[in-house]
């Protein structure tokens, strides 16, 4: 497959070697041609296991030179999806499937509506990976990926394309609920990430230490109360032992959030907590742990 990965961010640069090592033809795009320039020279590296490869792609700034696309993957933060349109529509012909890998709500509403929707899918994913420089990644691990089509009728589109990206990250599998495959990662994301950034703590420790702990239940429960009012079925049964299991499971890592708050980023908050707090606020439903959460962030850059 032909395959552009848009934003060479951890989770670009990790799908864009992957791929390329399972075969597939894979071009980086970025925003930044100095950026594409280094990649392009210098390969992505990526560390797992004490271990570093070095992996060759292609990698530009101009998407005019990447026609004939069969799949563009979106991997750009949140905030910078409405940014990506011109050059997704600069790619995409009638084949072109897009698939968004983005934290929160509002990314593949956006895409869609420059897409068909047939052609659009979303997903999310519990790799581990860290940004260390250009093109440089640490894999902490290996983590499911599920995607979903964006019209329930092309759940079979979503299962075909879970199978090729499956070659490259081993557990990706097709749910038939988008939106509950997005919940589902969301309330993870705004319980983990606000909290891992306010604390400085590792994911592990957020779940040893009782104060964090507590309040990791609260944000879960409070996102979770809304994810039913909207009879979203979440892939789990309970969320605050989902929560805590995600935080066991990934313990050495260093969420995303923490990882742009110690880099004087700007975090992924609005399309994270602030879709929890728009949601509730369309259905009446208090969420003062949130609101509380997303001041907080902002009041730290
Ligand atoms: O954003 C992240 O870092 C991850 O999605 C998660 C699940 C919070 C683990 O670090």
């Amino acid at each position: 497959m032909k395959i552009v990965i848009i934003g060479p961010g951890a989770m670009g640069c990790l799908f864009a070697g992957l791929l390329t090592e399972a075969g597939h033809e894979v071009h980086l795009l970025d925003k930044y041609p100095e950026r594409a320039e280094h990649i392009a020279r210098q390969g992505l590296r990526i560390e797992a296991g004490g271990k570093t490869r070095v992996i060759r792609v292609n990698a530009t700034a101009s998407p005019a030179t990447l026609k004939d696309t069969d799949l563009i993957g979106i991997c750009v933060k949140a905030y910078d999806t409405g940014s990506t349109i011109p050059s997704l529509l600069a790619l995409v012909s009638e084949r072109t499937l897009v698939l968004t890998l983005q934290n929160g709500l509002g990314n593949v509403e956006q895409v869609a509506a420059h897409i068909h929707p047939a052609h659009v899918f979303a997903g999310v994913t519990a790799h581990g990976s860290t940004l260390l420089g250009r093109g440089h990644v640490r894999h902490a691990g290996n983590g499911p990926t599920t995607i979903g089509s964006l019209l329930p009728e092309h759940h079979g589109r979503a299962m075909e394309l879970a199978v090729v990206l499956s070659r490259a990250s081993p557990a990706t599998t097709a749910a038939p609920d988008m939106k509950a495959v997005l919940w589902s990662k969301l309330i993870i994301n705004a319980c983990i990430g606000p909290l891992s950034a306010l604390s400085g703590l590792a994911n592990g420790q957020l779940a040893e230490q009782v104060e964090w702990r507590t309040l990791l239940r609260s944000a879960a429960e409070e996102a979770a109360a809304v994810a039913a009012r909207k009879s979203i079925r979440l892939l789990y049964v309970d969320p605050v032992q989902a929560v805590l299991e995600v935080c066991r499971s990934t313990a050495d890592n260093i969420s995303s959030m923490l990882q742009d708050i110690r880099r004087g980023r700007k975090t992924e908050i609005d399309a994270i907590n602030g879709a929890i707090i728009r949601e509730a606020g369309a259905l009446g439903i208090p969420v003062p742990v949130h609101e509380e959460l997303i001041r907080r962030i902002r009041a730290l850059g």
